[in-house]
């Protein structure tokens, strides 16, 4: 089991806050996460319920205390807007991040400032040597943050990522982009 992670002080500064997920969020979390292209594009559960943002406060929590991950709600103006997250691999000293923003502040740089902020801990303060995403080639919003943010386009799977419902085989099967950042890379 790692250490608990220490989130850095700079997560509050200059318009947008990241931080964990309390109680209090489970409304919110659960509201933002109907929208089609969350549950398109991430691992959510489908259909998405008040219990699944429930079960999402805690597992978040312990990710941090264990030293696994981070996932974190980014928060402008006292609202809830986002969500940006990063899973530690301490063997390999990786992480694997992923993101969603609410449709009305989509477009507004919201994201991009955020991943960045989140990459620029894992790189420079917990010394991570390397940030993972995978993005469906279909999602343009997803890999357009990736490739501002520096993220270097390293393959493309073919047919890897069966879209969302869970379990449905019939779903539609679409091309997976690697994208990988290295120290020195963030932009
Ligand atoms: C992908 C997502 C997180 C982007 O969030 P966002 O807050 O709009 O991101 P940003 O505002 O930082 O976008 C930065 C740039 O990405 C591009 N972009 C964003 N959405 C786009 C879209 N739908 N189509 C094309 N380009 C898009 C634009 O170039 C944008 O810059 P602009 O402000 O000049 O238009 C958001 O659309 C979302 O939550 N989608 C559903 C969940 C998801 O796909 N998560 C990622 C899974 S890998």
């Amino acid at each position: 089991m790692g250490e608990a992670l220490q989130l850095a002080a700079s997560f509050g500064d200059d318009g947008f806050v990241l931080r964990p997920p309390t109680v209090e969020d489970v409304d919110r979390i659960t509201e933002i996460c109907q929208d089609p292209d969350i549950q398109r594009f991430t691992r959510v559960p489908v259909p998405y319920r008040r219990q699944d943002a429930e079960s999402f406060v805690p597992m978040a929590n312990e990710a941090l205390q264990q030293g696994r991950g981070a996932h974190l709600l980014v928060e402008v103006d006292g609202a809830v807007v986002g969500c940006v997250g990063a899973s530690i691999d301490t063997t390999d000293q990786l992480a694997v991040v992923g993101y969603w923003s609410a449709r009305e502040v989509r477009r507004q740089g919201v994201t991009t400032g955020a991943v960045r902020r989140l990459c620029r801990w894992l790189l420079e303060d917990l010394g991570i040597a390397r940030v993972e995403l995978e993005t469906a080639a279909t999602n343009p919003g997803s890999n357009a943050v990736a490739e501002r943010l520096g993220f270097q386009l390293e393959g493309t799977r073919r047919s890897a990522m069966l879209l969302p419902p869970v379990g449905d085989l019939a779903a539609e099967r679409v091309d997976a982009n690697d994208w990988g950042l290295l120290p020195g890379e963030l932009r």
